[in-house]
């Protein structure tokens, strides 16, 4: 037999077990799994050493392409993720256009898929009546679920989100009220898919920032003061109730609090169909580091407490929390550098996505079949890739991330690979590291060097993952 790839001495890794065996790669499939199978290889990878995990995902990617290349794009934020170990994102529909309708979403498929290096899924934007009536085309055309900025307002023109809003703003759509955000809720239900929230309550916030502003404050503890655990928390609860009342597969975005893990604990509970997210940033920063880091750190919704990011961590390991991934979302030096009140919020993280939950598994925080879960097994289940995507069966896409967990590295901004350098985890110290990505058989990154031309390719919900 010729294998296109074979990938030997590993240990491979599931949410369930590691085995020792070799992988062997033919079409872009994982052709079979075995011990000294006869036979030939154009490329063999000898994984000594190291942990071979089913290819990691980042659900949560805002690459800024179109609209806001100057920021970031596709070529870039893919890059990025191939050279931090990921082989599937989902990219956010925040764009101009944004992916408000099908014509949108076409020409996005297009437009990605000249610069993917890894493959990805595209986000639907709900934009209450605005839209309303392109949900369900949209699903037919293959999103991979539909994104609601909840409590933001957005440019009347562009659609770009307005991070510092005050309602006397010109040329804004401001954020929707709740008889219309019920009705997104009914008319995504109908889709079957997730409808996924960014839950911070704009009429507290506003409320609140109006007056810790005027104080004249400008330190990070200010801006906690105007968006406090109780603007995520009332918005996840409304959210709850919604997708109670009209049967909405309902999924938090970036949760930052411990009220958000307690009131989604409680849903779960009850047996709805309710799916959670957090970011690195959210588990290993908090306000005590926003001196060392100054306003990159700003992000929405902001970096919390101590206590949260404790919440956090014991809500992964009871798993309410059901993904880990990056809410990329980079803006230039330039743009972050000034007032906390004006500044956009966002920072780069596709790149430090595995790499940090690599060295969470090294210092105990989670077990290596927990990072498999959170980035791998229960994104691909949870928006309709698995088997495809998400595990290491015969059969399916032959995606692999390559773990060496005893390399040790340290995050340098100035060596990411996204085009506005920029993160919160500067000078970090690391152990474990991704040392290759493999898409669809093809090494795309060895030892932190892209080695391959774009070749990503769209993947839609329920159909058996990567399509051409
Ligand atoms: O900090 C953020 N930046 N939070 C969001 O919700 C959006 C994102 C962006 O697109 O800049
Ligand atoms: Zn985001």
């Amino acid at each position: 037999m010729h294998w296109d790839h074979i990938i030997e001495n590993g240990i491979l890794v599931n949410s369930k077990e590691e085995i020792q065996s070799n992988i062997y790669i033919k079409n872009g499939k994982i052709a079979a799994i075995g011990k000294d199978l006869e036979g030939t290889a154009d490329e063999i990878t000898d994984a000594n050493g190291c942990f071979i995990l089913p290819g990691l995902m980042d659900v949560h990617v805002h690459s800024r392409d179109p609209g806001a290349t100057h920021k970031e794009d596709f070529f870039h934020s893919t890059q990025a993720a191939a050279a931090g170990g990921l082989t599937t994102i989902f990219e956010m529909p925040n764009t101009t256009p944004p992916i408000n309708n099908v014509e949108n979403f076409n020409k996005q498929v297009e437009n990605l898929e000249s610069k993917a290096h890894v493959d990805f899924g595209i986000w639907g934007i709900c934009l209450g009546k605005l839209n309303i009536s392109d949900i369900q085309s949209l699903n037919k055309a293959g999103v991979i679920g539909f994104k609601f900025f909840w409590g933001y307002a957005v440019h009347s023109e562009t659609f770009q989100l307005i991070y510092n809003y005050k309602s006397d703003m010109k040329e804004v759509i401001p954020p929707f009220d709740d008889g219309e955000v019920y009705e997104m809720f009914q008319e995504v239900a109908k889709t079957g898919r997730l409808l996924a929230v960014h839950a911070e309550n704009h009429e507290l916030i506003q409320h609140l920032t109006a007056k810790v502003e005027e104080s004249g404050r400008k330190d990070y503890d200010a801006l906690l003061q105007g968006r406090p655990n109780l603007a995520e928390e009332t918005t996840i609860q409304t959210a709850i109730s919604f997708a109670k009342s009209a049967n909405t597969r309902l999924h938090i975005l970036h949760v930052s609090t411990g009220e958000g893990v307690e009131l989604i604990q409680k849903a779960k509970k009850e047996g709805y169909p309710i799916t959670a997210e957090t970011c690195p940033h959210y588990l290993f920063l908090s306000n005590e580091d926003y001196d060392q880091i100054g306003p990159t750190m700003k992000i929405y919704p902001p970096v919390k407490y101590k206590k949260d990011q404790e919440r956090l961590w014991e809500g992964i390991s009871q798993k309410v929390i059901d993904i880990v991934c990056s809410d990329h979302a980079p803006h230039t030096k330039d743009e972050k550098s000034g007032d906390l009140w004006s500044i956009p919020a966002g920072m780069c993280g596709v790149e430090t996505l595995a790499p940090l939950m690599i060295d969470a598994v090294n210092k105990g925080k989670i077990t290596l079949h927990e990072l498999v879960l959170l980035l791998s097994e229960n994104p691909a289940k949870i928006f309709g890739l698995y088997p495809e995507k998400g595990s290491l069966q015969v059969g399916t896409d032959a995606d692999i991330t390559i773990v060496d967990l005893n390399k040790k590295h340290v995050i340098k901004e100035e060596l990411l690979h996204s085009k506005s350098k920029i993160t919160g985890f500067d000078g970090f110290q690391l152990e474990g590291a991704p040392v290759a990505t493999i898409l669809k058989g093809k090494t795309i990154m060895k030892d932190g060097k892209i080695v391959s031309e774009p070749t990503g390719r769209l993947v839609r919900p329920d159909r058996n993952g990567s399509m051409d």
